[in-house]
């Protein structure tokens, strides 16, 4: 594990010529103050941080003791005291004040400097910045770096500087912009508010003023490094970000890139300070695992511009090794140091970037002739490609980790991408209302092999086209651009999400003959402004204008409106798009007629409520209860609309429909214990969520080899922001819910999975690969009855059938009607399906072996009549593995469970087990504070044990 987090920012003092010093003072660390003059609030603060932060660390405040530990529960770990109880509600007197966080004396500055700087990578948001009480800057962009001459400010100083970062209230500013006459109004109804209104007027984290699975506590303070930066020399130069772009000679981000052409490799250093005349650049690419040069030398083509330094070489075709997405391939990584140098090759600053060499290319282009014969349907392609290669795009949605990004951790995000890679996931899509994420997690998924779809922030809501804000949110797209290019997991930019495939619909039925006008607006920010941005900046990088899309007519870079979105001119019968579907009538969700057919799935999903473990967390003992009004309030949706505290009749909604959802297909929890009957619905949300997704997503890969050619299937979401009623897969913590271990079982390369229409009967069942070469096996099928004894005849089906599937396809293996089957009771059988696969991973040389299986009832699970498995529970503690068996009947959704204070994961979970079988699983620890006596406290149901005490 090899991170380079600051190495953009530290200017190599060992490499500087001793005539060129400077001096960088990195202002992190603790020493600053954070205080409220209104409030007569005075804590000691740090850097980075946010104020809710320093607030809850320094609890010393009497008269607020309250609002931040509000009853009687004292809790000891800040990490989840912050979202205790409805304190999203209780504190929002924070995000209403203004703070300022005041420097302690900076007492070891240069005495000869010829200029000083202020570097902020991060402020949140509204600032105004002080030098010794001289304002010397302000600041209205959370994702923008910063800069400021403080040379002059300085000199006034009597005795040490000190600086102020006042923070204003974010909401208080928000509607002071809409309240003002000029600012742009919507009166139509596409401006979508979840608590704290107008949002859409402010480059801040717009999931700040709330979100249906998070809380709105509208932070503020400086959330990123910071840095005083002294010139003692004019020709010095601090680096300030850099721009590292590696494509195929003649790549144009909407193309197919031609895999037989050389690599160039372009990189533009921005800088503060002053070049000297002639200046060169020189390169060095190390391969990170050999420690090989791949290539070193002068760069060619160098310019100075803007207050950047650019130039380029090339690279031979074949010659380095590519990095590939887990799961396809090695994720071959390289070290790129660029070095700046004067006339005589002295360096004046050195930048060391870790990259990798690949295409990746988001193919929205017209179906053609050849597409047409292999039996894809007409219309556009809408999937991704790497290195050339088609594949299937397997995983998530990624939302904040954290409503407080300081306290956002390496190990923590280390941890949760084990789970993404442990779950078979390659994709993951960073949406675009949290923020563009700090360097250290792309530099993870880099490691691991994780593609981040990433997205600019925008979203539900349409915004302001005026220059002001343009020039800001231009400001905010080339640096987060330029910062992140050299990443190989960096796959795409898109504008925005839900912007063309909702709001702009939105607009067009509330009223129509405003329509061309917003989408005009819609295209000035979202194509012409950020389109020329993002192709600027980056060759290798693919750009769509938002989240959810039928693709482009075409494009033409000299048109004023570059890209030409085909918008609704299609035509029936044919495919386009990616799809972004809910639906929350529970009725259908098993219904595979109800879903959308698309070329990938981007979003899809259905809320659940997290175990009760992490509900023990953050709320009190009595509130353990499924209508609880602290529970029923902490889910969001449907979201309040407003900063009305108690909008229970929208969070009841939520509530009603995991209910009614679990009410409709699983037994009803019939618990004495009123912490297990809680435990047990929470549950019961859980397996229906999770059985939902996998009906969406084995139709969605079965895709593939169908004519919409169907080749991605993210659902919403990954994680969890808070503990709380949400879509996510994984909990706050890092726990896993029954989702993650289903979406990792249904994210193996062969699958095997059946359609069963509830109506007609009608059952097939299909093996789906996305393996790129043929595959080929058996699936064995075996009926039972629910104590695990053979139905006779096999109820009228064969015991096995062999197949063959084709790469990035599907097969079908079986198909009958199960009114017509020989099953004697339709509540006492279940079908076991057992694949067995051979077949060659990508850019693998041998032969692997794939293993899957699935059950089949031909009622759902409420009907079943279930018998008590009698499960047995034994622990190796030699070697961490647990063996349950089934000593009595079959056992559905076999659970096993761990206690609070670890965090891992078991290799399988919620299987089926028959009578006879002995399953063995191990549990991965990715965080332990038990000292090990967790494994006393591992469980294991099943779906009896739902209804019994
Ligand atoms: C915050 O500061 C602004 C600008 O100085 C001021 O108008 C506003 O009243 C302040 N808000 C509070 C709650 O003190
Ligand atoms: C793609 O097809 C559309 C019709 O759907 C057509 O208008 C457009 O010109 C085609 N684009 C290209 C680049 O051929
Ligand atoms: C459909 O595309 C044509 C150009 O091919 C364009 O003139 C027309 O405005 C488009 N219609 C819509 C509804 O986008
Ligand atoms: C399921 O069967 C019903 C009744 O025959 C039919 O209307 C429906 O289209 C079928 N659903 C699918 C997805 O084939
Ligand atoms: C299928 O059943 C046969 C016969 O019992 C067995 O040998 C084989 O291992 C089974 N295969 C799978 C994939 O379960």
């Amino acid at each position: 594990m090899h991170l380079h987090k600051h190495l953009a920012l530290a200017a190599l003092p060992a490499t500087l010529h001793p005539a060129l010093a400077q001096k960088v003072v990195d202002l992190a660390g603790d020493g600053w103050t954070v205080s409220s003059k209104a409030l007569n609030i005075s804590v000691p603060g740090k850097l980075p941080s946010q104020v809710h932060l320093d607030l809850f660390a320094g609890k010393a405040i009497g008269k607020f003791l309250y609002c931040l530990a509000p009853k009687t529960h004292v809790q000891t770990n800040p990490q989840s005291h912050r979202y205790h109880g409805l304190n999203d509600f209780n504190q929002r007197w924070i995000c209403n004040n203004n703070w300022t966080y005041t420097s302690h004396p900076l007492h070891n500055l240069s005495t000869k400097a010829k200029s000083s700087w202020l570097v902020f990578n991060g402020l949140d948001t509204f600032t105004t910045i002080e030098v010794c009480g001289q304002i010397v800057g302000t600041t209205d962009n959370q994702f923008r770096q910063y800069t400021f001459d403080i040379s002059g400010a300085l000199k006034s100083c009597k005795g040490d500087p000190t600086l102020d970062l006042n923070f204003g209230s974010a909401p208080e500013i928000a509607n002071a912009i809409a309240s003002d006459p000029s600012s742009e109004k919507w009166p139509y109804g596409p401006q979508q508010i979840y608590e704290f209104p107008n949002r859409w007027y402010i480059r801040k984290e717009q999931s700040d003023f709330g979100w249906d699975w998070g809380p709105a506590f509208a932070p503020a303070g400086p959330w990123r490094d910071a840095y005083l930066v002294q010139f003692e020399n004019e020709e010095s130069i601090y680096v300030l970000n850099t721009d590292l772009d590696i494509f195929r000679k003649g790549q144009i981000n909407h193309v197919a890139p031609d895999q037989t052409q050389p690599w160039v490799v372009n990189a533009s250093i921005d800088f503060l300070g002053s070049l000297p005349k002639k200046p060169s650049m020189t390169i060095e690419i190390k391969d990170v695992e050999s420690g090989k040069i791949l290539k070193s030398g002068p760069l060619e083509s160098i310019s100075v511009s803007g207050g950047a330094i650019s130039g380029s070489i090339t690279i031979d075709a074949d010659a380095p090794n590519l990095w590939w997405p887990t799961g396809l391939g090695k994720q071959n990584l390289y070290d790129a140091t660029i070095s700046v140098q004067d006339s005589k090759h002295h360096s004046l600053a050195d930048v060391t970037k870790r990259t990798g060499f690949r295409t990746i290319f988001l193919n929205r282009l017209n179906i053609t002739e050849d597409q047409l014969a292999q039996g894809i349907a007409p219309g556009a392609n809408w999937h991704f490609e790497v290195n050339g290669q088609e594949f299937y795009a397997k995983g998530s949605n990624f939302i904040p980790p954290d409503a407080f990004w300081p306290r956002v951790t390496e190990e923590k995000m280390q941890r949760l991408f084990n789970a993404v890679v442990e779950g078979n996931q390659n994709m993951l899509r960073v949406w675009a209302s949290g923020a563009y994420l700090p360097d250290f997690i792309y530099d993870i998924a880099d490691e691991q092999g994780v593609l981040l779809w990433s997205e600019f922030q925008f979203s539900d809501a349409l915004y302001p086209s005026d220059d002001k804000f343009l020039e800001n949110v231009a400001a905010e797209v080339s640096y987060n651009v330029r910062r992140l290019n050299h990443h190989p997991s960096l796959a795409l930019w898109a504008g925005g999400n839900e912007l063309e495939s909702l709001e702009l619909p939105i607009v067009k039925g509330a009223a129509p003959d405003k329509y061309a006008f917003y989408v005009g607006e819609y295209e000035k920010l979202f194509i012409s402004l950020i389109l020329p941005l993002v192709y600027e900046n980056s060759r290798s990088i693919p750009y769509m204008p938002s989240s959810t899309n039928n693709g482009f007519l075409y494009v033409n870079l000299s048109a004023p409106v570059p890209m030409a979105e085909r918008y609704d001119n299609t035509t029936a019968g044919h495919y386009y798009s990616d799809t972004d579907h809910y639906n929350y009538d529970s009725s259908v969700a098993f219904d595979f007629g109800s879903y959308p057919v698309g070329r990938f799935a981007n979003e899809f999903g259905y809320h659940s409520m997290p175990s009760l473990q992490s509900w023990q967390q953050a709320i009190d003992p009595e509130d353990l209860h499924f209508n609880s009004s602290t529970v029923v309030l902490r889910n969001h949706h449907y979201p309040p609309g407003t900063t009305d505290t108690h909008n229970l009749r929208n969070s009841s909604k939520g509530m009603g429909e995991m209910t009614m959802a679990v009410e409709r297909y699983y037994p009803i929890p019939h618990k004495k214990d009123s912490v297990q009957q809680f435990s047990a619905w929470c549950h019961a949300t859980q397996l229906f969520q999770a059985d939902m997704y996998k009906s969406e997503i084995i139709f969605y890969r079965r895709g593939s080899g169908m004519p919409e050619r169907q080749l991605g299937s993210l659902y919403w979401q990954l994680e969890d922001i808070w503990q709380a009623p949400t879509w996510a897969g994984i909990e706050y913590d890092g726990r896993w819910k029954v989702l993650h271990y289903v979406a990792r079982d249904i994210y193996q390369p062969i699958i095997v999975s059946p359609f069963w229409n509830y109506t007609s009967g009608d059952l097939s069942v299909y093996v789906t690969s996305d393996l790129w070469e043929t595959a080929r096996g058996t699936v064995n099928f075996t009926w039972v009855d629910l104590t695990g004894k053979p139905i006779p005849g096999n109820a009228g089906t064969p015991q096995s059938r062999q197949f063959t599937v084709g790469g990035l396809n599907t097969t079908k293996v079986y198909e009958a009607n199960t009114a017509k089957l020989s099953i004697p009771d339709k509540t006492d059988a279940v079908l076991v399906l057992s694949l067995i696969a051979h077949g060659r991973m990508p850019n693998s040389e041998s032969v692997s072996t794939f293993v899957h299986r699935e059950k089949v009832t031909t009622v759902f699970p409420n009907k079943l009549s279930l018998v008590d498995p009698k499960l047995e529970l034994s622990h190796d503690s030699s070697s961490n593995t647990f063996t349950v068996e089934a000593k009595g009947g079959v056992s559905l959704y076999t659970w096993l469970d761990y206690p609070a204070g670890v965090v891992g994961y078991f290799d399988d979970n919620a299987f089926t087990l028959v009578p006879g079988e002995k399953k063995t699983v191990r549990f991965t620890v990715q965080k332990d504070e038990t000292g090990g006596k967790w494994a006393q406290g591992v469980t294991v149901q099943s779906l009896w044990d739902q209804t019994t005490d």
